[in-house]
């Protein structure tokens, strides 16, 4: 069993999957990675989905419980996933290695690639065309607001708040071959500056930066 701040633990639950769990609660109350509950019927008609541009190869530089990779691979993307959180890597790569093993789960688990490091230090080194980076950090819990679902609230306790999500910004942009889409709350300002376009659901909206944009260009001269 591991660990962090002695708050969020990772173990084994009573069905032998990986869950990610409070501490002290009773064994099958976490949460675990299950991509059976996942429907793609429609996925490439989401925000997510069309801001990444549709079918190319993507980095999710903040893979997390996996839930975006799993909709970009299921739209027929090839998704490298990077989490830099040892917990929640153990977490989703439990779920992506019974993915693989489904039959009806396999053709989607087989385009995803889950790397564990700090994305910031990664990206300069990966080679290769990307037709977009995607990022995912997390923000802050707004006071008075719904209460997130559990496992948004337990990926939070398990990784803070990724206060250098504009550090990871930068370091998409000095590597980018394609475009790069930041996922953010509704009303929350833009990282850094400003996008080329916005793509909006019903909970939340994503920043474009594209290449050959006003936004891209501001963010490379902020980056040099
Ligand atoms: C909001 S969650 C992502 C949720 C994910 N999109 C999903 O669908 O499950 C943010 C995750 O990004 C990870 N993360 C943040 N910055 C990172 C970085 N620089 N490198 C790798 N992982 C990072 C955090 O550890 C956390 O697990």
């Amino acid at each position: 069993m591991v660990s962090v701040g002695a708050t969020v633990v990772s173990r084994i639950d009573p069905d032998g999957r990986m869950e990610l769990a409070w501490d002290g609660d009773r064994l099958g109350l976490g949460v675990c990675v299950d991509f059976r509950r996942v429907a793609l019927r429609g996925v490439a008609k989401l925000a997510l989905v069309r801001a990444c541009g549709g079918r190319g190869r993507v980095v999710d530089a903040t893979a997390g419980l996996g839930g975006d990779s799993w909709l970009l691979a299921g739209a027929g993307c090839e998704v490298l996933a990077i989490e830099r959180s040892p917990l929640v890597l153990r977490v989703l790569a439990d779920g992506l290695q019974r993915a693989s093993a489904d039959e009806r789960l396999s053709t989607v688990a087989a385009r995803i690639d889950l790397r564990e490091g700090n994305a910031t230090e990664l990206l300069p080194t990966i080679a290769g065309e990307w037709s977009a980076i995607y990022l995912d950090p997390m923000y802050p819990a707004k006071r008075g607001h719904a209460l997130a679902p559990k496992s948004i609230r337990m990926v939070r306790d398990a990784v803070g708040d990724d206060a250098d999500a504009d550090a990871l910004l930068r370091a998409a942009a000095a590597t980018a071959t394609g475009r790069i889409v930041v996922k953010r709350p509704h009303g929350a300002p833009s990282l850094v500056c400003p996008p080329d376009a916005q793509f909006e659901s019903k909970l939340v909206r994503y920043d474009v930066y594209l290449r050959a944009g006003r936004g891209f260009r501001t963010l490379r001269d902020r980056t040099a």
